[in-house]
């Protein structure tokens, strides 16, 4: 066991913690967000809605879950699923490894489990994209164990409360707040003492405009009563993303098809469908120096080698596009578009590549970069 103060934090008597879950729990029963996972025990959808949570609002997970689950309703369903339909169910989401690992777990529990879902807290972890949170609230939630589910919001919370020294952006330290949580936990109601939490962080205990005056365990927070609520938690901000950029092709046959090609690359948006990119290179932060004249880079002409490596003959348009951003975790596309006319329609074999026309667009999973290159077009398509 962690020896909590060796990092500084004085743990509670077993009386003020006692008290602490009441007060959280009495507020919680008050309070808590009527949501649609919060109204099942099915291990299987408390399992989807937490993964569709890990980096995304709960707003915007409340459809996708319910669309989710309405299309695949049993871990068996979501086993035998085309690639296809889980990307188009998660489509707008992002971090698609999400679903796919998710599909690789349910396959799984299929054959390990007979397709239902284990009920052990080291049996939920072994399976694929399950880390300590997931496994910690689907444990909690779903099967009553006093297992904690620590999340960035349970982190600034506890750095709060108790005053946590270290920085909670850092993978090595969650150990900490996972030990203070083994403590702290009500194992009478673990799911919801964990959920409890993920309210608090997430409204009353925000990272941006918190207001600690209404938080129903503020006489327990060592920052509030020490007034050092905005030093607390402590988080060195991140690397920026590194700029990456595209040029993308629009590019059309003389029946109105667009050129399609699947991303069969293992890496970010693999088994998406997009029109061509090809890359351009990592955008290099201009040298200024005051005694020499910053050389612009060689443009490389990506015309040309759009028509080497996809074999066609385009007759290229004028027409001028604003340059199409993407922020994903470590990369920010920046993705030039230019449109085209294809005089013949015969594709290469090398590369997965489909005339579609725009009616049958939403048969194709697209990602968001390319449904941005869509709209794009489209706003100067009606100008
Ligand atoms: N964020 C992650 N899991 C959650 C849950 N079960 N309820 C509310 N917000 C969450």
């Amino acid at each position: 066991m962690l020896d909590l103060k060796e990092y500084g934090i004085d743990m509670w008597s077993e009386e003020k913690i006692v008290a602490f879950r009441k007060a959280l729990l009495d507020w919680y029963d008050e309070h808590k967000r009527d949501l649609p996972w919060r109204r099942t025990s099915d291990p299987y959808a408390i399992w989807v809605s937490e993964i569709m949570l890990q980096q995304t609002r709960v707003d915007t997970v409340i459809p996708y879950y319910e669309r989710f689950l309405h299309h695949l309703p049993t871990i068996r369903d979501l086993a035998e699923a085309p690639e296809e339909v889980i990307l188009k169910l998660w489509e707008g989401l992002g971090y698609y490894s999400r679903v796919r690992n998710m599909q690789k777990a349910a396959q799984d529990m299929v054959e390990r489990f007979d397709g239902s879902f284990p009920k052990t807290h080291a049996e939920i972890s072994s399976l694929k994209g399950i880390g300590p949170y997931t496994a910690g609230a689907i444990s909690s939630i779903a099967f009553g164990l006093p297992e904690p589910a620590v999340d960035g919001n349970v982190m600034r919370v506890l750095s709060r409360l108790f005053e946590v020294d270290y920085d909670i952006g850092l993978p090595a330290n969650r150990k900490i707040f996972q030990a203070m949580m083994d403590i702290l936990i009500d194992p009478a109601r673990p799911g919801d003492f964990n959920q409890a939490l993920m309210d608090l962080g997430s409204d009353i205990e925000a990272p941006a405009n918190p207001r600690p005056e209404e938080s129903p365990v503020k006489d327990f927070s060592a920052a509030y009563l020490n007034g050092t609520m905005d030093k607390y938690p402590i988080k060195v901000p991140k690397k920026k993303p590194v700029p990456v950029a595209y040029q993308g092709f629009l590019i059309r046959n003389q029946d109105n098809q667009f050129l399609l090609e699947k991303n069969t690359d293992a890496g970010l948006l693999s088994g998406f469908w997009s029109f061509p990119l090809l890359e351009k290179g990592a955008i290099q932060a201009k040298q200024v120096s005051l005694f020499e004249v910053a050389e612009e880079p060689e443009q490389p002409d990506m015309k040309l080698r759009f028509t080497e490596e996809y074999g066609l003959t385009i007759d290229w348009q004028e027409q001028e596009f604003e340059i199409v951003q993407h922020i994903f975790s470590h990369r920010k596309w920046q993705i030039e578009l230019i449109e085209g006319v294809a005089s013949q329609s015969d594709l290469p074999a090398n590369r997965e590549l489909k005339w579609v026309s725009v009616e049958d667009f939403h048969t194709y999973p697209f990602a968001k970069p390319q449904q941005k290159m869509w709209d794009e077009f489209n706003k100067n398509f009606k100008k």
